[in-house]
């Protein structure tokens, strides 16, 4: 027994619990995912089953990427980048909708499922699907051998290393960098980004993994406002654009091991219905990075603060008109929007983190989950 403590405690690598540990190896992980297919200064990028099969996705009338839970919230992070960069309409489903739902799928589809286990049951079941349909399926998986990377025609590995903690951290950064390396290589191919953007942008994931490491530096401020908001039984996450999917992320990350319940919504929607919500009781987290659509951002935190909402903010290094008006700003550093949800995501990591540590919840594995969702 006590040497089983001991055997974990060192796995555990000094911290208190895994997710703590995935979460601060994500610089590295990224690092580790680009590694050998991205080389910056000579503006190439190479994925050995990307480019095997190049002419699949250049011949693409469209993209569908299916997943389930945080790797499907990954999937909607591609959707944006995908479009923005490669111009290939991208449509994201869940699959186990997918699954039962007779959906159109073309032999000039690419279907790319992402999964971190390489074992969840509804993505497996999408994947037979779009394969009996005729579509080039690629995976984006973790777990080496697991049967969706033995099961997709092609794919490639994040490399994160293993991930146990049951909320995923570090595989959600590190399907971002795999499909932004993906839609970058595709932008190259169909010429739909000029030279000097992409030679930026590579330079600029490169420098990530540094990034990664300075928003890691929240830690501190997240456990405060952790301290906070613990007790909370509501939380409200919002963010537009590429970094609404973020925000579902957040709010997953929290109700799955803190047990508080929390809703992300692309910020303009609050009108729509969440508003009602807002009181001087609802915290309210808004993600905010001074770039795309930061304006129309800080006039939802307006409207937040008007009916007394709780703001935390996670806000661009620098900024000064939202910490003017939120309760409480995280910083992280600058970064090109389309890269942004690699930082963003960090601080609501380890927010969640925090509150569950907090209200004394068993982080590492939470009630009714399962590290892999092997059945339906
Ligand atoms: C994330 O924190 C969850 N535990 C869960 O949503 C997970 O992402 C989902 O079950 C999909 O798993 P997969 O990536 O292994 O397919």
């Amino acid at each position: 027994q006590e040497l089983q403590l001991n055997l974990e405690q060192i796995e555990k690598g000094g911290y208190d619990h895994f997710m703590m540990k995935e979460i601060y190896e994500q610089p590295s992980v990224i690092k580790d995912t680009y590694r050998g297919r991205l080389l910056a200064n000579k503006g190439i990028i190479q994925m050995s089953g990307v480019e095997d099969n190049i002419e699949k996705f250049l011949n693409a009338k469209r993209i569908l990427i299916v997943a389930c839970g945080t790797s499907w919230h990954a999937g909607l992070v591609a959707e944006y980048i995908i479009e923005e960069f490669s111009r290939i309409p991208v449509e994201v489903e869940y699959a186990s909708e997918f699954r039962y739902r007779n959906p159109i799928i073309n032999k000039d589809d690419v279907v790319i499922a992402i999964s971190q286990s390489g074992e969840t049951a509804d993505t497996l079941a999408a994947i037979k699907l779009a394969k009996e349909n005729g579509a080039f399926v690629f995976g984006v998986c973790n777990v080496v051998g697991s049967s969706i990377s033995r099961e997709t025609h092609a794919g490639a590995y994040t490399h994160a290393g293993p991930e146990i903690g049951v909320a995923s951290t570090k595989a959600f950064t590190t399907q971002i960098t795999i499909l932004t390396l993906l839609a970058l290589r595709l932008a190259k191919a169909k010429g739909t980004m000029n030279n000097s953007d992409y030679q930026r942008y590579l330079l600029e994931l490169e420098l990530i993994p540094e990034k990664v490491q300075e928003a890691l530096l929240t830690n501190d401020v997240a456990k405060q406002i952790a301290e906070i908001y613990k007790d909370a039984t509501n939380c409200l996450y919002l963010g537009r654009g590429y970094n609404f999917p973020v925000a579902l992320e957040g709010a997953l990350k929290l109700k799955e091991i803190s047990y508080i319940h929390a809703e992300g919504y692309p910020a303009a929607e609050m009108k729509h219905g969440p508003i009602a919500l807002i009181d001087e009781s609802m915290p309210v987290i808004v993600i905010a990075p001074n770039k795309g659509h930061y304006d129309k951002v800080v006039s939802n935190i307006q409207e937040i603060k008007s009916r007394s909402g709780k703001i935390i903010a996670v806000v661009t290094k620098g900024d000064t008109q939202v910490k003017a008006l939120a309760d409480h700003v995280i910083e992280i550093p600058e970064t090109n929007e389309p890269f942004t949800p690699l930082l963003t995501t960090i601080p609501l990591q380890l927010l969640s983190y925090h509150i569950a540590v907090l209200r004394g919840c068993n982080v590492d594995q939470p009630r009714n989950l399962a590290k892999s969702v092997t059945v339906e």
